[in-house]
């Protein structure tokens, strides 16, 4: 009876025993009357149980789909996936670098991240002075009270909770992309950490507010994060992958780019079907339908979700406003084409990587007007000191005008269009599409060598204002 010999097993059976013994004396009190036999808590019991079960179920399943992906000859059975009888998030990718207990041993929670209804994390700093993300249940998560609640026992509470996270740690070791929030390491021993604990890379919450006030190529990386990610989900290792719990805070910012890091309700089933009428996808303002598959599946089901999530949290607050006039109608074609589901999401990244396209290569800025630099002195291998700045709207710099420009041409017709601008300069300071970053002024005391940055000096306007 080696299941005994696991946890798992061990409590299960003592359930039983328990269960038993209880209708064993109630039959005795009470003689034949079933309704009557069993204790008060014990249909609580079984729930819980059944529900240990059914996330035990889950992860193991999502272990072997998942294996067969990354060594086809790792079967359940195999002891990589049972450690003293607890099944392992799965160890077959582990990796010599990764983080693990003794590194944490050595850690300093400096600083609360976020929180929500099942996990808290933490920014710790390693020895090393390195900062990374510390993932643990949340124990005054909703999870954890409507666990205790409905069953009173914190130890098989926890116990469920840690499922999640265990599945998460599992889907960041399968799921690999840029956009999906890197898996250091992880720790199982409750000794150290007090339960399971994902070790991550380190990120801000995404705030959307903050978002929105940013510079419009700030937002379409957003967006095409979004886009590379939710393509790669669609046929990743583990099959088509639905983030069922998808909101702006299931997300964080790693150096501007967009990172998922709540996993633990993405689902890599579809529903099954008799006819299209049941792959239906319900949204508050739209309802969608989509094909049942001959293999009777509701197959690209979980793409379309995630496309019109997409769309409803990210690309309506994030793309349309302040887009380049040029790309506009480029912009809402891909608005109008997600917000009714007409493309897939293949289609959908294709659409965007034009849009970067052009937005690099500077062709929607073809008819500025060509002459525009005559009206500027340029200073090469000048930098200018002692700035008057002014502000404007969105900068990337919170006490001046900086903003991202083609070329010196299109940071002339901005100056232009700017009443204070008296002159700018352009460093090697590029953002992340590789266009240049420009500062604008009202004016400045003097000019030093400098040879990665030139002044451009408005020259005097016929109204005789400048200079
Ligand atoms: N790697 C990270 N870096 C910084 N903050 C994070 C990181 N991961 C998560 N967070 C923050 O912690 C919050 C809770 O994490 P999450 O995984 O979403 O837990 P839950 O499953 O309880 O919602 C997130 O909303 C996010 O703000
Ligand atoms: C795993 O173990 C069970 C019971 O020990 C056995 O019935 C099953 O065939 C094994 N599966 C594999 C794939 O070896
Ligand atoms: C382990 O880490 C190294 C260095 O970061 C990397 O090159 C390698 O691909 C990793 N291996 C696995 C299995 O993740
Ligand atoms: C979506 O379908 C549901 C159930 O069929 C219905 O109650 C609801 O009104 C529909 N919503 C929209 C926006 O069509
Ligand atoms: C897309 O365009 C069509 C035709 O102009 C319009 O009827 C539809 O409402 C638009 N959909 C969205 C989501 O903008
Ligand atoms: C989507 O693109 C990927 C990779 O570019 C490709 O493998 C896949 O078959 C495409 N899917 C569809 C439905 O065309
Ligand atoms: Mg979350």
């Amino acid at each position: 009876m080696t299941f005994l010999k696991t946890p798992f097993g061990l409590f299960f059976f003592l359930a039983l025993a328990v269960l038993t013994l209880t209708v064993v004396l109630k039959k005795w009190h009470f003689g034949l009357r079933e309704e009557e036999a069993f204790g008060d808590d014990a249909p609580e019991r079984n729930r819980l149980l059944q529900q240990l079960q059914e996330r035990h179920q889950e992860l193991k399943q999502l272990y072997v789909t998942s294996s067969e992906f990354i060594n086809p000859h790792l079967s359940v059975n195999d002891s990589v996936f049972y450690i003293n009888g607890e099944m392992s998030a799965g160890n077959t990718v582990t990796n010599e670098t990764e983080i693990g207990c003794e590194e944490l041993a050595g850690m300093k929670a400096v600083d609360f991240l976020g929180s929500g209804y099942t996990k808290t994390v933490l920014k710790v700093a390693l020895p090393q002075g390195l900062f990374v993300a510390l993932k643990s249940v949340n124990h005054q998560g909703t999870d954890m009270r409507m666990c205790m609640q409905d069953f009173k026992d914190s130890q098989s509470c926890h116990k469920l909770v840690s499922f999640k996270l265990r599945k998460e740690i599992l889907l960041l070791q399968r799921l690999q992309h840029p956009n999906i929030v890197q898996l250091k390491g992880q720790c199982q021993d409750s000794v150290l950490v007090g339960g399971i604990t994902a070790i991550l890379e380190q990120g801000m919450p995404l705030q959307m507010i903050q978002l929105l006030q940013s510079p419009w190529e700030e937002r379409f990386r957003v967006c095409l994060g979004l886009v590379r990610l939710l393509q790669y989900l669609s046929q990743s290792p583990l099959g088509s992958v639905a983030l069922l719990d998808f909101q702006p805070r299931q997300f964080v910012m790693v150096s501007g780019e967009l990172k998922l890091t709540d996993l633990d309700d993405a689902s890599i089933k579809e529903p099954a079907c008799q006819e299209d009428s049941d792959c239906l996808l319900q949204f508050p303002l739209h309802n969608f339908t989509h094909r049942c598959s001959p293999s009777r599946i509701c197959k690209g089901l979980n793409e379309m979700r995630n496309l019109y999530n997409a769309y409803r949290y990210f690309f309506t607050y994030l793309l349309p406003h302040q887009a380049p006039p040029l790309l506009k109608p480029l912009i809402h074609q891909i608005m109008n084409s997600t917000g009714d589901l007409k493309q897939s999401i293949n289609e959908t990244l294709i659409a965007f990587e034009e849009v970067l396209h052009m937005y690099q290569s500077g062709q929607h800025l073809e008819n500025l007007p060509p002459f525009i630099t005559r009206d500027y002195a340029v200073l090469k291998g000048m930098r200018s000191v002692g700035n008057m700045e002014y502000r404007c709207w969105p900068s990337y710099n919170q006490q001046g005008c900086v903003l991202s420009v083609h070329s010196a041409r299109e940071a002339a017709l901005i100056c232009s269009s700017h009443p204070q601008c008296t002159s700018f300069s352009l460093s090697n300071e590029r953002t992340w599409t590789g266009r240049l970053l420009a500062s604008f002024r009202s004016g400045f005391s003097h000019l030093v060598p400098d040879v990665n940055s030139a002044v451009y000096m408005r020259r005097v306007k016929a109204s005789g204002a400048m200079l």
